[in-house]
């Protein structure tokens, strides 16, 4: 399973490639803002062009960045996805177009269908978009046909909504949720069938593994499990095959964490005889 990092913060970006361990970056709006709070709180001047020149330069060209639209119309997307890819994709080619699989808003049904047509359109221009806010199977199923590169399904914002509608339990969004669901009599808890963020996951691994779509440059959509905020839900989605999960940079380290390796640590430090720390001097 590939590693990306979710986030627009760039001390969070040079460092994760660092690691050796991170695929590339996904970023929202949300996390734009986030990025320019923390920049103006220190009192630097917040150019949102330079910010994003340097994501992609750090990524590089083997490393996609997502970059998403802003509107909430089919002219929108098309329009904001060209000045996107037109304006950054030369910095390092590795420039993929975040669009939402259904921008309504309210009652209106107008744009509907416009997340998938702005796919569709760039599907054909072989500009690759990672299809964003994925809630169903039947939505990602629709947006690979359409051409989507990544599907990315929100799978803690699942858990958020099963433990607000079905339980009276305090819980911090990071609180791990079951995969497997959470039971009460012997039912799962569930939205329209779907008992937890991993189980959205596996279903949509499951139904692009059970049908042949491709998209334009031959290879299957990836399924791109988003909102993951703690290493067992991590473990989880690698578990159940999604090809990428992108994380907050504190989760990476979180999936580092064992007790055993920290009382393992203690033993060996104080273990070390002079003898041996001769060796290093
Ligand atoms: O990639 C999607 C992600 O940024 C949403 O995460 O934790 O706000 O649901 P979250």
């Amino acid at each position: 399973m590939q590693i990306y990092l979710d986030t627009a913060n760039l001390e969070e970006i040079h460092e994760g490639f660092t690691l050796g361990v991170v695929d590339g970056i996904t970023t929202n709006p949300s996390l734009i803002k986030r990025e320019r709070d923390r920049l103006a709180a220190k009192g630097e001047p917040v150019e949102m062009k330079d910010v994003l020149n340097d994501i992609l330069e750090t990524a590089g060209p083997e490393h996609p960045v997502s970059l998403e639209v802003i509107g909430t119309t089919y002219a929108d997307f098309v329009r904001e996805g060209k000045i996107l890819y037109d304006t950054f994709n030369g910095v390092a080619g590795n420039v993929v177009i975040k669009i939402p699989i259904n921008p309504v808003i309210g009652e209106s049904t107008q744009a509907q269908y416009d997340g998938l047509k702005a796919i569709h359109n760039f599907a054909k221009q072989d500009i690759p978009v990672n299809c964003t806010l994925i809630f169903t199977p039947e939505q990602a199923l629709l947006a690979a046909k359409a051409g989507a590169k990544y599907l990315s399904p929100f799978a803690g914002r699942v858990d958020d909504y099963l433990r607000k509608t079905f339980t009276d339990n305090e819980f911090d969004k990071t609180d791990y949720y079951p995969g497997g669901g959470f039971p009460e009599e012997g039912v799962c808890y569930h939205d329209d069938g779907i008992v937890s963020g991993i189980d959205l996951v596996a279903r949509i691994v499951h139904v692009m593994e059970t049908h042949d779509i491709e998209v334009f440059d031959g290879s299957k959509p990836a399924v791109l499990a988003a909102s993951l905020r703690n290493a067992r839900q991590v473990r989880e989605a690698a578990e159940v095959g999604a090809d990428i999960a992108t994380l907050p940079y504190p989760v990476i380290g979180e999936l580092l964490v064992h007790h055993k390796t920290e009382e393992g640590m203690k033993g060996f430090v104080a273990d070390v005889v002079p003898e041996y720390r001769k060796i290093f001097e």
